[in-house]
């Protein structure tokens, strides 16, 4: 059997100049020109540059080199050898150039509008770009989970199909159940707090979903979401992990991840400045600095007024209590929210948001009311309260937020493979 080399490992000089190698991939590029053709071939790994050249080469492997248009799979075996010339400083002389597939004229060329690489975004995603960012996605969850497995927090999974909301009715998609109705979960909150009871520190990392009508370089309707759940955290606690948390992600890109940020044009500094403590303010002295009035909350502008010049993010905490949701402790004045929401540089937005939970039965049936909720739907979660409450805290953190920041990227839409937003549920 053949064994077949990564592109990295050619390229980094571990198959010795002249010897024997076997690769496989997709065509990146090509050109022929005085009977020597000029593949450049990618595989998950990075791109080299192989020639096909008659002599060298069987002439139905020069044949095929030829006629194979881009996105063509392949194989190629042949020497590799240090080039100057060639991108990347060796390239690999065929002597056999098998075509898996012929690829027909390749839909995507130079210079095509964001609207048409959005409908072909299954083909886009094997672009460089999208291929490292992919790739850095990948690595952040993997550090999110591994700081969480660290700190001793359970992970599970939560329903995705619910019976009532937790952030507001107005951007709950409805489904038709069996003749009854149920929402695509908005978060998994109200989950995480009945399993603190028995696992006391709990995550999940999930899908939620949002009929979002806003159109903004920060919403889509389906995203994934680290909701973190502790009991005995207050709001103070809960702020401190959150900052550990992201300090632990960036330092880990940064340190273990380098070439791939550099690829994306991120340079490494700038996340390892990223530490404890955060920046912090009052919702009070936010709405100064953003200069928007007192129960308002913060568009896209003053997101940009909040964080400007900061190398690492912010929170604003004790939002009043009116413009927050149902399930916040309030201070013991009553008009604010022991909560807190953090917001990325650079006007990234809002990355997370969390609170300190109205833990007592009659506080909490109060502050329903006063929502006119409909008890009878989360006569489940009130038995929370009925059987064993503890104070307890917890958070949410939007993944493709994160990694809009992270990575610098203009549109959190290249933060997911395949985006949901108001006016694109395909492919
Ligand atoms: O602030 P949100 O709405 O908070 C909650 O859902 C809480 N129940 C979470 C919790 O405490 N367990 O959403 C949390 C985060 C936001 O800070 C933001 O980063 C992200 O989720 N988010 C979105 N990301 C992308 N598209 C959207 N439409 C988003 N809406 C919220
Ligand atoms: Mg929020």
């Amino acid at each position: 059997m053949v064994k077949y080399a990564a592109v990295e490992d050619v390229l980094s000089g571990k198959h010795a100049e002249g010897s024997p190698v076997s690769i496989r991939g997709w065509i990146y590029r090509t050109r022929s020109s005085g009977g020597v053709s000029f593949v450049v071939v990618r595989d998950r790994s990075g791109v080299i540059q192989c020639t096909v050249k008659k002599g060298v080469a069987d002439n139905s492997s020069c044949e095929a080199a030829q006629k194979a248009l881009v996105e063509s799979s392949i194989q190629v075996t042949g020497k590799a050898f240090q080039d100057g010339r060639a991108p990347g400083g060796w390239e690999l002389r065929a002597e056999k150039f098998v075509v898996t597939h012929y690829g027909e004229t390749y839909p995507i060329t130079r210079d095509q509008s964001t609207e048409f690489l959005l409908d072909v975004r299954h083909l886009w995603l094997r672009s460089q770009k999208m291929t490292n960012v992919l790739k850095a996605r990948h690595h952040v969850i993997r550090y999110l989970r591994e700081f969480f497995d660290e700190q001793k927090f359970y992970e599970f999974s939560p329903p995705i199909l619910t019976k009532s909301g937790c952030e507001g009715g107005s951007t709950l998609f409805e489904l038709d159940y069996f003749g009854d109705k149920v929402y695509l979960t908005q978060s998994g909150q109200l989950y995480n707090e009945a399993l603190i009871a028995s696992l006391e520190k709990v995550f999940i990392l999930a899908p939620t979903f949002r009929a979002e009508k806003s159109r903004t370089t920060k919403h889509l309707t389906e995203f994934w979401m680290l909701e973190v759940e502790a009991a005995h955290f207050d709001n103070e606690e809960n702020m401190r992990l959150q900052e550990e948390m992201v300090s632990f992600v960036c330092r880990k890109m940064a340190d273990e991840q380098s070439g791939l940020l550099k690829n994306l044009e991120r340079k490494p500094d700038e996340l390892t400045v990223v530490e404890p403590p955060f920046h912090c303010m009052t919702y009070e002295e936010a709405v100064d600095k953003a200069g928007i009035e007192w129960g308002d909350d913060f568009g896209a502008k003053d997101e940009v007024a909040l964080t400007k010049g900061l190398d690492k993010p912010v929170f604003v905490k004790n939002y009043p209590l009116k413009i927050k949701p149902f399930y916040m402790e309030a201070t013991p004045d009553g008009k604010h929210a022991l909560n807190s929401d953090l917001f990325a540089p650079q006007g990234h937005g809002e990355i997370a948001g969390g609170s300190q939970r109205v833990w007592e039965y009659d506080k909490l049936v109060k502050r329903m009311k006063a929502e006119k909720m409909n008890l009878a739907d989360y006569e489940w979660y009130l038995d929370l309260r009925r059987y064993g409450s503890v104070p307890h805290s917890g958070f949410g953190l939007g993944v493709e937020r994160l990694i809009k920041w992270l990575l610098n990227l203009e549109h959190i839409r290249d933060a997911i493979p395949f985006p949901r937003v108001i006016n694109r549920a395909y492919p």
